[in-house]
């Protein structure tokens, strides 16, 4: 069956927004609206019988970012977790478009969530850099420029401590020019999908580049098992889940229509929200935009400065006016990060009361998150000057993976 396609908008008072793999934009200071983004993209919210079900099947806790809503949306999350029950093989899908020599925090939230993942089900995981892509979009002089940015990031993306013999991280430009299978994957894909159609689903027009065009096959592939043969082989019939923010959604509702043409499975696809600009969330937090960031190569120093100087307060504007009305947690950029990344739920409930309330100034908020980030980008900061160039060759060289399929 295809995919539900984009609604059109049908209510005019409502605030404007656009998620596209290149924009989130919306003019609401409260961030994008994820109600109507599922509506628009026909995908399924991650309920509370789901979260359930995930703890009985896999015998853990939901992550933090399962708690709160941080992934809140799915497509065939349900088929994954019947798989896993019955010990049926399925595999990871993650990718990271290398546009810079350093990842952002917003960055790691895929990163994060897959390295769990990875850990619970105790699977392969593939990630596709995607050096092709930064070639043809942006400034980059030559392709060598996108595949060495690819190599660093691939860096930032093992210091997240995927296990390295379950872990395939490729750059496009260094895979697909070595192995046929994935390029006939390509081929196939690129056969069947229209310009019409990646006109509707990416709005390119008749001025971009034709790399542009056909890049949503690239993007395809790899969910499709086949493309890997050195770890499963000829098999075509390997499951595949991607965890990525919902941005990378209409790469993967073209996949899902076309997989069946193949006889091949859609993929399944778990979503999250955007981790938001320092500025607020009227933006996601993007490395085109140097100030809106906290990136993984920032010092303890620069980490403190960029909050206290950037992060957009929910507070009152006088402290007697913030002691009187309190702050708004839902605009307060300093909260929404803890949200993200203070794993102690009661002490993040506690904030939340003592914010709102009044008792707690945006100081006092700004300092708990301070040191919340200095602790996760120092760790991950001193895992990867442990990442030697031998280490980052051994997880992109393809392989058999240590996996049960
Ligand atoms: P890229 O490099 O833009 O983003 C990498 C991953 O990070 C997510 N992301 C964010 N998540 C939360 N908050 C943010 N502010 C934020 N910004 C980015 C993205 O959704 C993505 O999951 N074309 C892709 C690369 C790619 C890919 C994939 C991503 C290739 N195959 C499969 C996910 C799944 C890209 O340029 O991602």
């Amino acid at each position: 069956m295809a995919e539900k396609k984009e609604q059109p908008d049908a209510s005019k008072d409502e605030p404007e927004q656009i998620v596209d793999p290149w924009r989130v934009v919306t003019t609401s200071e409260k961030g994008v609206d994820y109600d109507k983004l599922i509506r628009q993209f026909g995908s399924e919210r991650i309920d509370d019988a789901m979260l359930k079900r995930f703890e009985e099947v896999t015998g853990h806790k939901p992550h933090r970012f399962l708690r709160r809503g941080i992934f809140f949306s799915h497509r065939e999350l349900k088929n994954i977790l019947d798989l896993y029950e019955a010990k049926k093989p399925f595999f990871l899908y993650t990718g990271r478009g290398p546009s810079s020599s350093s990842m952002h925090v917003g960055h790691l939230i895929p990163f994060i969530f897959t390295k769990w993942l990875q850990d619970v089900f105790d699977v392969p995981l593939v990630v596709q850099m995607t050096d092709d892509e930064k070639f043809l979009w942006r400034e980059l002089e030559t392709p060598d420029v996108a595949r060495n940015l690819a190599y660093e990031n691939a860096k930032d993306i093992i210091s997240c401590g995927f296990h390295r013999d379950k872990t395939f991280i490729f750059s496009n430009i260094d895979y697909i020019s070595s192995c046929a299978a994935f390029y006939k994957n390509m081929l196939k894909v690129e056969k069947l999908v229209t310009f019409n159609q990646v006109r509707g689903i990416f709005g390119f027009n008749e001025s971009d580049a034709i790399g542009k065009i056909s890049f949503p096959a690239i993007q395809a592939t790899p969910s499709f098992s086949n493309s890997f043969p050195e770890i499963f082989g000829e098999a075509a019939d390997v499951p595949c889940l991607i965890p990525c923010a919902i941005d990378q959604d209409p790469y993967f509702r073209m996949t899902r229509d076309v997989a069946p043409k193949l006889n091949y499975l859609k993929p399944a696809l778990i979503h999250s929200t955007f981790f938001p600009a320092l500025q607020g969330a009227q933006t996601k937090m993007s490395a085109s935009d140097k100030t809106s960031s906290i990136f993984l190569t920032d010092t303890q120093e620069e980490i403190k400065n960029k909050i206290n100087r950037y992060a957009y307060s929910g507070g009152g504007s006088t402290e007697a006016e913030h002691r009187e009305k309190g702050g708004d947690c839902d605009v307060d950029i300093s909260y929404q990060y803890l949200t993200f990344f203070l794993e102690d739920d009661d002490r993040l409930a506690k904030i939340k009361e003592e914010y709102s309330s009044g008792r707690m100034m945006t100081g006092e908020l700004k300092r708990e998150l301070v040191v919340v980030l200095q602790s996760l980008i120092g760790d991950i900061q001193e895992k990867r000057r442990a990442v030697t160039d031998d280490i980052r060759r051994h997880f992109m060289t393809p392989r058999k993976l240590n996996h049960k399929a």
